[in-house]
């Protein structure tokens, strides 16, 4: 009985370390694929962990927007996605000030600067819908949507 034991828990561990090669194996080709590991050399923000865990909350809540705007368009409710941007998205004082005090903890102007002009993006994007002109707020989205990501190449956690 206890040798039975013993051969299965054997087998599991060694049918589990070949399964581990095979996946370490392929992993490593796929990071050689993406031109081999790297060191991540983005500016990190200085800030105490609990902040980090509210601006990644701002952060995902920034996606949901995204997407409500996204389908609004896709209505064609074009009012309703104006507003959406307006509202959780467009620059305000309340928007300048959070911008300014992460800002201050990157320790580096451009946070400020991308901050801004990605909320400045959403107002364009709020005033085109409005207008009634779709086209020009897809276009605005795809625009809003490389905003982000500019900030998420300099900076990180
Ligand atoms: C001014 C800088 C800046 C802008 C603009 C910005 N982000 Fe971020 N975002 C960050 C930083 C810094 C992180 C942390 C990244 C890391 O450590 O990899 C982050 C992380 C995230 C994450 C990951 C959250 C998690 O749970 O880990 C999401 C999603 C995200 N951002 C969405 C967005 C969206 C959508 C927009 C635009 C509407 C946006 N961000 C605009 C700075 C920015």
């Amino acid at each position: 009985m206890k040798k039975t034991f013993v051969t299965a828990a054997a087998i599991t561990f060694l049918a589990a370390g070949i399964s581990f090669a095979v996946d370490h194996s392929e992993m490593h080709e796929m990071m050689m694929k993406e031109g081999g590991p790297k060191t991540d050399t983005r500016t990190e923000l200085k800030m105490p962990e609990p902040m980090k865990v509210m601006h990644r909350g701002m952060m995902r809540q920034h996606l949901d927007t995204l997407s409500e705007i996204t389908a609004a368009l896709a209505a064609n409710k074009l009012e309703k996605a104006a507003e959406i941007a307006k509202e959780n998205l467009g620059w305000n004082d309340a928007q300048e000030k959070m911008c300014a005090m992460f800002g201050d903890m990157a320790g580096d102007e451009d946070f400020f600067a991308l901050g801004k002009a990605m909320h400045a993006k959403a107002d364009d994007l709020a005033d085109d819908a409005r207008a009634g002109n779709r086209d020009k707020a897809l276009t605005d989205l795809s625009q809003l949507i490389r905003k982000c990501n500019a900030c998420h190449e300099k900076f990180r956690h």
